[in-house]
């Protein structure tokens, strides 16, 4: 007999929901494909929970306000990375874990590979280290796809335009580690990554994103 049943949240069923975390420099268009993938899923009846790191709690808005939008100099290396893995903690336990519990589609703009990316490469304060600290921090929750919007330094400054938080003020060299990080990571787990040049078309990466997306849904049903 053929299964008629509409690929619904519903049919995913309680704990069998999907992670899917969108990653990449400041200004490589996350927001805004995190956004249209979301669209899209709903449109196809999927319960979808759209969040974002640092920030998707309220205990996540001020630890964001603190880390982001202070004077430079006002938390140092080591601080800021605990503050980005608190955000996490709490997000993950909180959000992400409980609507993955209930079968629902999660994207995330922004996650683990952001620490490692930014404080890992970056800061230099350890690719290992800082991906252990967010593993502990979120009892070890990967994410099933981790699409990876890649853009060079100079792009991303122009298309971020005028207003700059405490990272984004940083030179272009430290957006080069920034890149070099998120690269990183893909090339050790090719399989669950979808790494996508982020200077191209929106609606063609859209489509893209779309593909892998499905290929996902269709495994996990
Ligand atoms: P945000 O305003 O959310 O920008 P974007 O739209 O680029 O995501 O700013 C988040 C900033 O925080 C961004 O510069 C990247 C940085 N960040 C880290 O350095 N480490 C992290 O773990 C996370 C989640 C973000």
């Amino acid at each position: 007999m053929i299964d008629q049943t509409p690929p619904t949240a519903a049919r995913r069923g309680p704990g069998r929901g999907l992670f899917i975390a969108v990653e990449g420099g400041d200004g490589a268009g996350k927001s805004t494909q995190a956004r249209r993938l979301g669209d899209w899923l709903e449109g196809q009846g999927y319960a979808v929970l759209h969040t974002r790191e640092p920030g998707g709690t309220e205990l996540g808005r001020t630890l964001r306000e603190l880390v982001l939008h202070g004077e430079d100099g006002s938390v140092s290396e080591r601080a800021e990375a605990l503050i980005f893995a608190a955000d996490r903690a709490h997000h993950v336990a909180t959000v992400v874990r409980p609507a993955l519990e209930r079968g629902e589609v999660v994207i995330t703009d922004r996650y683990l590979d952001s620490s490692v990316a930014y404080q890992g490469a970056a800061r230099a304060l350890g690719h290992d280290e800082v991906r252990e600290l967010s593993m502990w921090a979120t009892e070890r929750l990967v994410p099933d796809l981790t699409v990876l919007l890649d853009v060079s330094a100079q792009q991303g400054r122009v298309r971020r335009g005028q207003v700059h938080d405490r990272l984004e003020r940083e030179a272009d060299d430290f957006h080069d580690r920034v890149r070099q990080g998120f690269l990183d990571l893909a090339a050790r787990e090719p399989e669950r990554y979808l790494v996508l040049d982020g200077h191209g078309d929106a609606d063609r990466l859209a489509e893209q994103v779309r593909e892998r997306v499905s290929l996902l849904l269709g495994e996990a049903s």
